[in-house]
């Protein structure tokens, strides 16, 4: 499929074309969001980590992953694939193996060594599942192994469903340390998931009906930015 911004941008509606036809393009029915109302929108989006128990149903998976295949990817590449884990055994077995591969890189001293003695001391010691949030949901993201920008792919399509999220009344967390153990393609965690070998997963995302409201906007470091 190709990128569609001929057809999208003829103002005669007079370009066409066979890989993106003009009769299966949706027209822009709305007006853009004015600046504040859109900034707010933005800011609106937490990182959500208690849920209520009922899962989340598939159906309305599919609508937050319908918006996040609109995001873009490099060269338009798209090609992702989701998987949606929800089998409570399977996700323990998950958080488990990205603990192990955490003790192997504290043997192997790599560079992330006292950070994740902190974070295995705290899911191990002290049973707090700081791994995986207690999820009871989550969307695997992956991408073909030879497309070297799937985690940015990944990250692009993952922003679209964090920021659609709330307006589906769900609420969402990047899994950093279960991605980081994944884009690391360790093979327990591959074999967990039966990736394909012609495929890495570079992704997750928690996902879960919110158990709080946010009545505020919380604030972030000041703008750093130069102009040369
Ligand atoms: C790349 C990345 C990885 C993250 N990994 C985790 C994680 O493993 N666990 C978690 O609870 N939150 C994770 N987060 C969420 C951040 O902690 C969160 O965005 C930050 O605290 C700011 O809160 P907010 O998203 O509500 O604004 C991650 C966020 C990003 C962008």
């Amino acid at each position: 499929m190709s990128c569609g911004h001929c057809v999208a941008v003829c103002p005669t509606g007079a370009l066409d074309n066979s890989r993106c036809p003009k009769a299966e393009m949706d027209p822009i029915t709305r007006p853009m969001l004015d600046p504040d109302t859109a900034l707010e929108f933005l800011r609106q989006r937490r990182s959500i980590r208690n849920f209520r128990d009922e899962l989340v149903p598939e159906e309305k998976i599919r609508q937050l992953l319908e918006a996040a295949r609109f995001a873009p990817t490099a060269a338009n590449s798209q090609g992702m694939y989701y998987l949606v884990i929800q089998d409570r055994d399977l996700i323990k077995k998950i958080t488990d193996c990205v603990a192990d591969w955490m003790q192997e890189q504290i043997d192997n001293k790599s560079p992330q060594k006292r950070y994740f003695i902190k974070v295995l001391h705290v899911y191990r010691e002290r049973g707090i599942d700081i791994i995986g949030r207690n999820a009871r949901q989550l969307i695997f993201v992956l991408a073909r192994r030879l497309n070297v920008t799937g985690p940015s792919n990944s990250e692009q399509s993952l922003a679209y469903a964090e920021l659609y999220a709330p307006t589906l009344g769900l609420g969402t967390t990047i899994m950093g340390f279960i991605e980081t153990c994944l884009r690391a393609d360790y093979t327990p965690l591959r074999e967990l998931l039966q990736i394909p070998t012609k495929q890495v997963g570079v992704g997750c995302l928690l996902v879960g009906y919110p158990r709080y409201r946010y009545h505020k906007l919380v604030d972030r470091q000041h703008l750093k930015v130069e102009f040369r």
